[in-house]
Parts: C-alpha cells; structure tokens; sequence
C-alpha cells in the first residue's frame, strides 16, 4: 500500500461509518414512521369517550349472528365491522352485505379477505366513524326498511328491548325488529324502561 493510500484509509472508514450512520437512523425512522400510522388507528378508538376496541367475533359469536339471520334475505350492515368477518359470513349466506368501519387498516384487509373468500361481488367495505352518524338509534328506526333487523354484538342499544337474544356472556347476541319504517302502520320498536337508580 502506498504511503497516500494508508493516509485516506482513516477518512474512507469515517465516510463508511457516516454512511452505515444514515442508514441505520433512516431505518430507525422509517420504522417509528410505519408504527405510528399501523398503531394509530388501533389505539385512537380506545381514546375516546365511548370506547369499542377491535375485539373481533368468536366463531360461536358469528354462528349466533347467523342464527339469527336465518330465514331472512335483503341487505345486511355491520356497524364496526373489524376485519370483515361477520359480513362475508353474511355474504357467503347470500346477503348483500356491507361494512362500516373507523380503522382504515381493517377496512383494507376486509376488502382483502372478501376478495380472497369469493364473495366481494356481495360485499362493500367503507371507511366511516359511526360517532358522526348522529343519532344512530333514531337514524336506524327512521331510515330502515320496514322489517329490518337490527343485529347487536358484545353491546347492546342503551335504549331498545330486544326482540330476540341468543348465545351467553361475550358471545351474547340481541336482535332487534324494525316493525315499522317509513309508510308502515305498525308499531315502533320498543323503548326499555328507565331504571331507577
Ligand atoms: C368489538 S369490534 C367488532 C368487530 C366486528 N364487528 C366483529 O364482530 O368481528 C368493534 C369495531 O368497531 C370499530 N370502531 C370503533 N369505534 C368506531 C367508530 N367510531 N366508528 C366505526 N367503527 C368503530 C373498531 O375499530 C372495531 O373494529
């Protein structure tokens, strides 16, 4: 090695070291960026006031949820809808089915999975926060059709009495009968008592 060589060997193993520097902060960087944005949407639901965490449908959940759609046809709605799970089982029952759902990661991999079980021709998936939907039980009650049935899972509506109830705990379903709409006669959906405290 030549005596100039030996001299710039210190300063090329500084620009390797400089260059290894950069990208190993780059990484780092990259890495905290794709965190945030995988983990926001996770999280944010939990910050606010009336929190419904992704705690997705156990399979006894979802057979419940089937149950109750027995003997019925028409469009079927998934307020919160997580990965989709209840709406393509819905779909692969024949329902044209559609998800709403606040994190945009779930409604992707949805899409996803209902493309991947063959049923995306009956499914829809949008990204949509039910807390802007305002008045959810009135919105229901004015805007569905007549006999539509209102399915709720792990929560059920504050202010309705349930028509039907199947499955125990966790897995708990209520189901709820739309029996008037609009140009219907017949009678509202019925409203719980107050309790007393
Ligand atoms: C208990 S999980 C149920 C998921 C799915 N329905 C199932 O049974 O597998 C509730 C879902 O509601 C979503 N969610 C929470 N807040 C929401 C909001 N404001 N608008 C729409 N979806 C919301 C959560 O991201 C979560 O995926």
């Amino acid at each position: 090695m030549s005596e100039a060589g030996a001299r710039e060997s210190p300063q090329r193993d500084g620009e390797g070291r400089n260059r290894w520097g950069l990208l190993v902060t780059a990484a780092v960087g990259s890495s905290l960026v794709a965190l945030y944005a995988v983990a926001t949407p996770f999280v944010a639901p939990a910050l606010r006031k009336v929190c419904l965490p992704f705690v997705p449908a156990t399979a006894a959940q979802i057979q419940n949820v089937l149950k109750m759609l027995e003997n019925r046809s028409g469009p079927l709605v998934d307020i919160g809808s997580g990965d989709g799970r209840i709406v393509i089982a819905a779909a692969k029952m024949g329902f044209k089915a559609v998800g709403y759902e606040l994190n945009p990661w779930l409604v992707w991999y949805s899409r996803y999975r209902a493309w991947r079980d063959g049923v995306h021709q009956n499914t829809r998936f949008y990204i949509s926060d039910l807390w802007k939907m305002p008045q959810l039980e009135k919105k229901l009650e004015e805007e569905l059709e007549c006999n539509a049935r209102i399915i709720a899972c792990r929560f059920p509506f504050p202010c309705w009495v349930p028509d039907h109830t199947v499955g125990e705990g966790i897995d708990t379903v209520w189901a709820y009968d739309l029996k008037h709409s609009r140009g219907c006669e017949t009678k509202s959906l019925e409203i719980a008592p107050e309790i007393e405290s």
